[in-house]
Parts: C-alpha cells; structure tokens; sequence
C-alpha cells in the first residue's frame, strides 16, 4: 500500500514558523516519523511539500494509479482552495486531513475547510501527532475498504 503525503503552504518552515502554535518539530522530523511509522504498519509513504496551490493539484491528479491514498495538510490553502478540493474529488483517492493546530480554536477565517466535505475526515489540533494518526486512520481505513471490496 502505498500513501502520498502533501504537505502545503510555509509547512517547510515548521520549527521556525510560530512554534507557539505549530510547535518546534521541523518538518524533515516530522517526515522521518511517518516513514518509520509507515515501515511498521507495512506501507510506504512518500512525502513532498510545495507552497504552490497548482503544483499540489498537479501531483494529486499525478497520484491516481500509483497511491492508495492521500494524507494531506493542505495548510492555509484548506480555507481557500477549491482546486485542491476539485482534484482530490475528481481522482476519487481516499483523503484524511490533517492539522498540527486545532483550526476551530483558532481565528474563524481558518474554521471553514474546503478540504472536509472531500475527505474520509480531519485530524487537528495535535501537533505533529495529527499526521501519526491522520496516516494510523487512512490505513486502516484503507485495509478496512479493501477488506470489503467485492473484488478481494
Ligand atoms: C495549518 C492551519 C492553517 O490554518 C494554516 O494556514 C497553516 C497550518 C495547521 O497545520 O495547523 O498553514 O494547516
């Protein structure tokens, strides 16, 4: 199995950027967890970061075929974006969202998601934590369908 991992806007700042808020974590540690997360659940992650709205669409619609599933912080681009929303609708590919701060707690521009609606759900507001578990729930979620597909 195999999962894309998106990270979006100013994310390549992570440990610099507002640690009040997103924490000291670099995004580089942050990815190195996923990986050895991944290679005890048995699944291989592959994690890329651009701060570029058409270049995260491009690599969703790039996914289809090759990834099982998208787990993404679409970052500021959550409270904005359509075309992101769009992409991960018109590939069909089994998103979870995630958050490192709670987006509900927070100023009410970032309390609507455009992400939501498309997703199989959100994790925020845990730090980096939201993105273990975001890839923990896609997973299982992913072996669950698979389990339940009439062709298995
Ligand atoms: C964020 C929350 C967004 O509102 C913000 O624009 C980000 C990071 C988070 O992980 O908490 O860039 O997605």
């Amino acid at each position: 199995m195999r999962i894309l991992v998106l990270h979006g806007p100013n994310l390549n700042l992570l440990g610099q950027r507002e640690p009040n808020v997103y924490g000291v974590q670099t995004l580089d540690s942050i990815n190195q967890q996923l990986h050895s997360q991944a290679q005890a659940l048995g699944v291989e992650v592959v994690c890329q970061q651009s701060n570029h709205e058409g270049v995260l669409v491009d690599w969703i619609q790039q996914a289809v075929g090759k990834f099982d599933g998208l787990l993404i912080n679409p970052g500021a681009y959550t409270h904005t974006s359509l075309a992101i929303a769009d992409a991960i609708r018109a590939t069909g590919l089994p998103t979870v969202e995630v958050h490192l701060s709670n987006i509900y707690a927070r100023e009410t521009y970032r309390h609507h998601s455009w992400i939501a609606p498309v997703a199989v759900g959100q994790i925020s507001g845990f730090g980096a934590a939201s993105y273990r578990w975001g890839l923990a729930a896609l997973v299982t979620y992913l072996q669950q369908s698979s389990a339940h597909s009439p062709s298995t």
